[in-house]
């Protein structure tokens, strides 16, 4: 049996135990040697006792069905032992159990073996009734479990939406334990008997302890509180759920404390059919989808169609004869739910009253926001959103150069002064970290010195970054705001929509952080702490800042955004993104600023499917986010492990770690790696409450530089061409493997399974190579291991794009379209006459954006003096690899007449 220390997860762990119990109970019914069997029978009952200790947080099997196998084995009833585990597996793995009763003796009538859900038609398994799982917590002997579970299962009633089973748990550790290791609850039930402690000692379950806050920090909590506590914890870990409070104390009692997730108290009744319908509307109220909803009846009614949109109702498919394969292809329902905005019926995107409204209502509880809006044309729109709505002419935004281009774009647009933060470099990857805080707040001290703090506007950042280096939100939010306290901040989550559904990630997102910060700033212990800060910090220098966690004053405000691609990470179609809101002044300075951003950039023919798969796909996040995103985590960490532990796929390949990078300095936690096989898995958590930068687990960067092949060629040729395997981003020697909330288990084997026939390859071609092959060989490996050239910084802004010279900032805008003009702009060649005008020490300034792939940001913008550095790593690369540069012209640069003139113009200084 593999020891618990090599799971990741629990939920791995109960699988496999009971894959394991079923081969061994089979084993069994065969018999054998007398010492054979002794061993078999040590072997089931070891897991048996492992499962004993993880089945009761589960209503399937439950316990009962448990200690009647136990007793099976006892008697030595072989042959119905191993026939209730393989029943009992079987459901666990078609999922079976969730649609109808499992009966587990073998006189019951023969259960359908093929009722996998994967088997069943959308249509069918669209008709079955949603399951779910209560937990009950409270401390009861057999009888009052069975009375209880008796009496909540006689409130079924033929009409309900929800089917659900409930478990009963006795303490308040249990409790926490079991929401977070059994992803089927949807509401808890907490009546007055609730212990503290769990009786069990299971370590991979009481390590979920830690990531809930801590045991230590149950110690304090007065036994009259348990109840109050417990709703508040859930509350923390998984905000979706419902509680329901059952107690013996007064409403006054009950009245002051924080019941986080408690929709309901139950003073002292035992009222199940009130309690039975508060949980199916509990549920009802994240299921419902206003807007995919309106969508499906419109497209059952009839109409006449008067409007431009041939396509609607399908008509113009059904009377073609050219193009029924597209109607066949698609189905007609897509086509009876298009129509157009203007024609009412449905809502509208741009003006949203009725469903969309209510849909975007309920994605900003889903995510923790105070307005959500959603797009319908990606994430690059989104920001273009955000950044015209709150950027003025001339205000300073502070922004990764390394962000997606969308950003520089939308700086362009707005007019912003734009002073550019550099990302730390990982050279040996060629690609970019993220920007450290200290750079950020070295920034801001810069341009407080310089007496232009107050038109310092907004901190625009990426998090997570393509590689999945994840930011400290809170921290950077509080450190900016003691410096600037109503400076705004653009948080760039394209990549991490997905983040708020599991309870470490969650603290990490903009939303989150900015809810945390909120509640804080109106405490007094807050008050208190700042006041002690500040009495320290009255005289000290900037050096003293830098090195100080600083403390906001309880005056900043909380200003905060968020654009998601709900596309890439979570369900929804192609495009579809939402903006997230959490600024205490939106309503009084921004509301009408955005209306009309919103209104420049979207469409007035917004795709209504897309719609309808936002509004899906956060229902899907409110009733399963948790478990699926806790799936993805667990597939990324089997393909960690899996990888790091091959002695053949070490050979070629590196799973590149937290140590790989994100350098020292920003890893106080100390932890470099999620897995090694020395110490087995690092506790995450503390890396995620404490470091400045940590790596998200689900993106797996693989160093393939090993095999000779850079990261194209191995993606293009080898992954996709021969293996049918897609990935979308490469550096010059790794490649990155992203997982999904649909990755599973299998698809983490099958990649195992390739990586592990090309080492194979490889070793043999290398077995069978001539001294010179091997040679050449070798080179290559070095030439993409070591000979990589230093990625560079940003250079500076022309001062003809500056305001003065104090502070970095330059005006994109005006550099932009500048090299509108033709005879503004000139070709220098990177090997010929712009290394020539370099050396003869002239100001060369590029007129366009040049984005060398990899890394696939700009290292040139309009505007910027070309360094040394620059042209050095641009001619270390194959100049096909750069987007802007045109190797039958060479580079756009501007005119040193059209620099001279535009400088006269003062347009530079045009914001002041
Ligand atoms: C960091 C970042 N922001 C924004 C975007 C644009 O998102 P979308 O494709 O939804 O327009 C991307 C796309 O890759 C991205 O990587």
């Amino acid at each position: 049996m593999e020891s618990v220390n090599d799971y990741y997860s629990a939920i791995q762990l109960r699988s496999d135990r009971w894959s394991a119990l079923r081969e061994a109970t089979e084993a069994l019914t065969l018999g054998g040697s007398e010492r054979q069997m002794l061993k078999l029978r040590e072997r089931v009952q070891a897991l048996l006792d492992s499962l004993s200790v993880i089945e009761p947080y589960w209503a399937f099997p439950g316990m009962a069905a448990f200690e009647h196998m136990r007793r099976q084995f006892e008697h030595g009833s072989y042959d119905d032992l191993s026939y209730t585990t393989h029943r009992i597996l079987r459901a666990l793995t078609t999922g079976a159990y969730r649609r109808r009763h499992i009966p587990l003796d073998r006189d019951s009538l023969e259960p359908d073996e093929n009722d996998d859900e994967a088997m069943l038609s959308p249509e069918a398994r669209a008709l079955t009734k949603p399951y779910f799982e209560v937990m009950i917590v409270d401390q009861v002997n057999e009888q009052q479990e069975r009375w209880l579970k008796h009496n909540m299962e006689r409130m079924r009633r033929p009409e309900d939406p929800f089917l659900y089973e409930s478990v009963v748990v006795s303490s308040l550790e249990d409790a926490l334990m079991g929401v977070l290791f059994n992803h089927n609850i949807q509401a808890i039930v907490v009546r007055p008997g609730l212990t503290l402690r769990s009786k069990f000692n299971m370590p991979l379950l009481k390590r979920y302890l830690a990531g809930a806050g801590g045991q230590d920090d149950l110690k304090g909590i007065d036994p009259h509180n348990y109840g109050p506590e417990l709703c508040r914890l859930v509350a923390e870990v998984r905000p979706e759920l419902d509680a329901y409070l059952v107690t013996d104390r007064s409403v006054e009692d009950i009245a002051g404390l924080d019941l986080g997730i408690c929709r309901r108290v139950f003073y002292n009744q035992e009222d199940f059919m009130e309690l039975h319908l508060n949980i199916l509307r509990g549920v009802q109220s994240r299921y419902k989808t206003p807007f995919f909803t309106a969508l499906t009846e419109y497209s059952k009614q009839p109409t006449g169609v008067f409007h431009a949109m041939p396509i609607s109702r399908g008509k113009s498919i059904t009377r073609s004869h050219w193009i029924q394969d597209m109607g066949a292809f698609y189905g007609p329902n897509i086509f009876l739910a298009e129509t157009s905005a203007t024609s009412g019926g449905l809502d509208s995107l741009l003006e949203p009253h009725g469903p969309i409204k209510q849909a975007q209502e309920l994605a900003a509880r889903a995510f923790g926001s105070k307005q959500t809006f959603f797009a319908t044309n990606g994430t690059s729109t989104c920001n273009k959103i955000v950044v015209q709505a709150l950027i003025r002419p001339g205000d300073i935004v502070l922004v990764d150069r390394d962000c997606h281009k969308s950003h520089h774009y939308g700086m362009v647009l707005a007019g912003a002064q734009v002073s550019y933060l550099d990302s730390y470099p990982l050279d040996e990857f060629s690609m970019y970290g993220a920007v450290p805080i200290k750079e950020i707040k070295h920034r801001l001290l810069e341009l407080k010195a310089a007496g232009k703090l107050d038109r310092v506007r907004m901190l625009l950042l990426t998090n997570c970054t393509f590689d999945g280096i994840v930011y400290n939100v809170e921290r950077i939010m509080e450190e900016c705001l003691a410096i600037k306290p109503d400076l705004i901040f653009l948080w760039d989550e394209a990549w991490f929509a997905f983040a708020r559904f599991n309870p470490t990630y969650r603290h990490r997102t903009a939303m989150n952080a900015a809810n945390t910060l909120r509640v804080r700033l109106r405490s007094d212990e807050h008050a208190a702490a700042y006041e002690r800060q500040q009495a320290e910090l009255k005289d000290a220098d900037d050096e003293t800042l830098l090195n100080t966690r600083l403390i906001p004053p309880p005056t900043a405000r909380v200003r905060t955004y968020a654009t998601q691609s709900t596309h890439k990470t979570l369900t929804a179609l192609r495009q579809g993104s939402m903006i997230h809101v959490n600024d205490q002044d939106f309503k009084g300075e921004v509301e009408q600023s955005f209306h009309e951003a919103y209104m420049t950039h979207t469409s007035t023919s917004p795709n209504y499917q897309i719609i309808a798969s936002l509004d899906v796909g956060r229902r899907q996040v409110e009733l399963e986010g948790f478990e699926f995103v806790q799936r993805q985590v667990e597939a990324a960490m089997a393909m960690r492990r899996a990888i790091g532990t091959h002695p053949l796929l070490q050979k070629y390949f590196k799973v590149l770690t937290a140590g790989d990078m994100i350098p020292s300095e920003y890893r106080e936690s100390g932890v470099s790696a999620y897995y090694s096989t020395d110490q087995g898995w690092t506790e995450i958590w503390d890396a995620w409450e404490r470091d400045e930068f940590v790596l998200d687990a689900t993106r797996v960067t693989l160093a393939v530089g090993g095999t000779g092949w850079d990261g194209d060629t191995f993606k293009t040729d080898i992954l996709m061409d021969r293996y049918g395997i897609q990935i979308n981003k490469t550096s010059r020697n790794t490649v990155l493997f992203m997982t999904n909330i649909g990755t599973t288990r299998s698809s983490v084997a099958y990649l195992i399974e390739v990586l592990v026939e090309i080492a194979k390859e490889l070793d043999d071609l290398i077995d069978d190579a001539s001294r010179m092959e091997k040679l050449s060989f070798e080179r290559r490996v070095k030439g993409l291991m070591e000979d990589l050239p230093p990625l560079p910084d940003f250079s500076r802004f022309h001062d003809a794009f500056r305001a003065d010279n104090g502070t970095p900032e330059g005006d994109i805008r005006s550099a932009f379209f500048l090299a509108y003009g033709e005879e503004n702009c000139d070709y220098l060649e990177l090997n010929g006459s712009l290394k020539a005008a370099m050396e003869r020490g002239e100001e060369i300034v590029s007129a366009s954006f040049i984005i060398p792939y990899p890394p696939g940001f700009p290292i040139l913008v309009p505007g910027q003096v070309i360094s040394n550095e620059i042209l050095d790593f641009m001619r270390a690369l194959d100049v096909n690899e750069i987007h802007g540069y045109r190797p039958d012209l060479g580079l756009r640069v501007f005119t040193q007449e059209a620099l001279d003139k535009h400088a006269g113009t003062g347009l530079s200084h045009a914001a002041e």
